[in-house]
C-alpha cells in the first residue's frame, strides 16, 4: 500500500467513527461515547491530513497552541445557561474559517477550473452569512450589544431579497471571467457578510436556537464546500454530515414548535410583550405553600417532574435529584419527563439532568409519558409554561395550537413551581394554571424544592 492510499484509509476510517459517534449521540446514555469517538476520528483526519501535505509546522503549532488555550478556557468557563451562546461563537468561526479558506484559495490562483470557481464561491458566501449570522446570534442572545427583541422595519424582506439577488448576479460574473474577478468576489464577501446580520437581526432572542442549528448546518455546508475547493475528502465528508444533522435537528426544533422554519426565519415572533396572565380568563389561580405541597409528596406513590427553562434558571436541577431519591427511598416511583424543546437549547434538560447525574432509566420522553398520565399521583412542573400549556391542545385560537404538550393536567394533582403568573417564551397565557387539580408553588425553583427537601430531611 502506498503512501496516498493510507491517507485515505485514514480519511475513510474518520469517517466512519464521524458517523458512528453521530448515531450514538441519538440517546443520552450512549451521548459521551458518541462524543469520544467522533473526536478519535476527528484525531484521525487531523494527523492524516498533517502527514499528507508539505505544511508549515511552526504556523499550524502556533495555531494549536493558541486555539486549544482559547477554547479549553472557554469551554471551562461557560455557564450552563449561556452554552447556546457558545455554540453560536463556535459556528460562527467554523464559517469565518471557510470564508477564509476559500479566499485564499482564489487569491492564490484566480484562474482555476469553472467547478472550484464555483466551489470557492460558494465557500466564501455561506461562510460569510454563517460568521456575521452567529455573531448577531451571540450578541442576540448574550444580551450585550443587541436586546432579546427581534428587530423589523418596513421592507425587510424586499432589501434581503435585492442582496439575494446581487449575491447571484456576482456568482455569475466571478464564476465566467474569474481571472478579472477579485474585486466582484471581494464585493460578494462584503454583501454576504450584510446578508448574515440582515437576515438574523429579525429573529428574536428565544428563538436563537433553532437559527443557530440553522447556521450550524451553514457552516457543514460552508465546510463540506471549502472541501471541494481544497480537495480534501474528509473535509466534504464531515461538512456533509453537520450540514445534513444541523438542518434535521432545526426541522425537529421547528416540528416540536408546531412552527413552519419560514415562520422562524421571517414571522418576528417574540416581538410583542409576554401578555400577563390571569386577565381575561376568568379562573383564580390556587397557591401552596412548600410545608403544606410536602404532604402530597409524602402519600404520593408516583410522581413525574417536568423541568423546563425555569429550571436552567435556577439551577435547580442537584435539588431536584435530591427530592428524587427521598421520594424513591419513601417507596414512591419517579420519573422526568423531557419536552423536546423544554429551555433554550435542544437537548437542554438532559444536560441539566445528566449534570445532577439523575439515572437515564428515569428519564421519559413526551409520548411514552402522555398515556400514563392519568395514573400519575404528582406531576411537579418546574419552571416549565409552554411545553405544558393545554391551550396548544384544546383551543383552536391559540397561536401555540398543534404543539405537541405533555399533559400534565391529567395527573390526579399538579404542582406548578415558578416565581409569578408570567407568561412563558411564547408570551401566552397558560389555562394549566386555573385547572382544580393544580396548585401554584411561587418562589425560585431551586427554593421551593430545598423547602420540601428539608421538611423530607426533618
Ligand atoms: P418557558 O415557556 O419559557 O417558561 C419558563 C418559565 O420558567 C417561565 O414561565 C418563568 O416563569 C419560569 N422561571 C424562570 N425563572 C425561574 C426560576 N428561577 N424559578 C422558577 N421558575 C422560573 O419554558 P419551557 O416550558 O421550557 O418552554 C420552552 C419554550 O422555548 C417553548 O415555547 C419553546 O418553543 C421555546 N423554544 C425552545 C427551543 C429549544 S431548542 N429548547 C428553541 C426555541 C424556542 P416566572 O417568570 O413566573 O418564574
Amino acid at each position: 500500500m502506498n503512501f496516498e492510499s493510507l491517507i485515505d484509509w485514514g480519511y475513510i476510517a474518520a469517517s466512519i467513527l464521524f458517523i458512528v459517534g453521530l448515531k450514538q449521540m441519538n440517546a443520552p446514555e450512549t451521548a459521551r461515547r458518541g462524543n469520544a469517538i467522533s473526536g478519535v476520528g476527528m484525531l484521525i483526519a487531523v494527523v492524516a491530513t498533517l502527514l499528507s501535505r508539505g505544511l508549515s509546522f511552526e504556523w499550524i503549532a502556533l495555531g494549536v497552541v493558541i486555539g486549544s488555550a482559547v477554547g479549553a478556557f472557554a469551554a471551562y468557563r461557560v455557564r450552563m445557561t449561556a452554552m447556546p451562546e457558545m455554540v453560536a461563537l463556535f459556528n460562527g468561526l467554523g464559517g469565518l474559517a471557510s470564508l477564509l479558506v476559500g479566499w485564499v484559495e482564489y487569491d492564490r490562483n484566480p484562474a482555476s477550473p469553472f467547478a472550484t470557481i464555483v466551489a470557492i464561491y460558494l465557500t466564501v458566501l455561506i461562510g460569510a452569512v454563517t460568521f456575521t449570522g452567529s455573531v448577531v446570534a451571540y450578541a442576540r442572545l448574550a444580551e450585550t450589544v443587541l436586546s432579546g427583541k427581534p428587530f423589523l422595519f418596513r421592507g425587510q424582506q424586499f432589501a434581503n431579497g435585492l442582496v439575494v439577488a446581487a449575491l447571484v448576479l456576482l456568482g455569475v460574473v466571478v464564476c465566467v471571467d474569474p481571472a478579472n474577478a477579485y474585486p466582484y468576489l471581494l464585493a460578494a464577501i462584503a454583501l454576504s457578510l450584510v446578508l448574515g446580520v440582515m437576515s438574523v437581526v429579525p429573529i428574536g432572542g428565544a428563538d436563537m436556537p433553532v437559527v443557530i442549528s440553522l447556521l450550524n448546518s451553514y457552516s457543514g455546508l460552508a465546510a463540506a464546500a471549502a472541501g471541494f475547493v481544497i480537495l480534501n475528502k474528509v473535509l466534504i465528508v464531515s461538512g456533509s454530515l453537520v450540514g445534513a444533522s444541523g438542518i434535521i435537528l432545526t426541522s425537529i426544533m421547528c416540528k416540536a414548535m408546531n412552527r413552519s422554519l419560514g415562520h422562524v426565519l421571517f414571522s418576528g415572533f417574540g416581538a410583542a410583550s409576554p401578555a400577563a396572565s390571569g386577565a381575561g380568563h376568568g379562573g383564580v389561580a390556587s397557591a401552596v405553600t412548600a410545608d403544606e405541597a410536602y404532604y402530597v409528596f409524602e402519600a404520593a406513590r408516583s410522581v413525574v417532574f417536568v423541568p423546563g427553562y425555569g429550571m436552567a434558571v435556577a439551577q435547580a436541577q442537584h435539588t431536584v435529584k435530591e427530592l428524587g431519591q427521598l421520594l424513591e427511598a419513601n417507596g414512591c416511583e419517579v420519573q422526568f419527563a423531557v419536552h423536546p424543546v423544554a429551555g433554550r437549547m435542544p437537548g437542554h434538560m438532559n444536560v441539566l439532568l445528566a449534570e445532577a447525574d439523575v439515572p437515564y432509566e428515569q428519564l421519559v420522553e413526551m409520548d411514552d409519558i402522555n398515556p400514563a398520565m392519568p395514573a400519575v399521583d404528582l406531576a411537579v412542573v418546574i419552571g416549565a409554561n409552554d411545553v405544558v400549556n393545554p391551550a396548544a391542545r384544546d383551543d383552536a385560537s391559540s397561536p401555540i395550537y398543534g404543539m405537541p404538550i405533555i399533559n400534565v393536567d391529567y395527573a390526579r394533582t399538579v404542582y406548578v413551581l415558578k416565581r409569578s403568573m408570567a407568561a412563558g417564551f411564547a408570551g401566552l397565557e397558560n389555562p394549566l394554571f386555573f385547572k382544580p387539580n393544580v396548585r401554584m408553588l411561587f418562589g425560585d425553583a431551586k427554593a421551593s424544592i430545598q423547602a420540601i427537601v428539608a421538611q423530607f430531611k426533618g
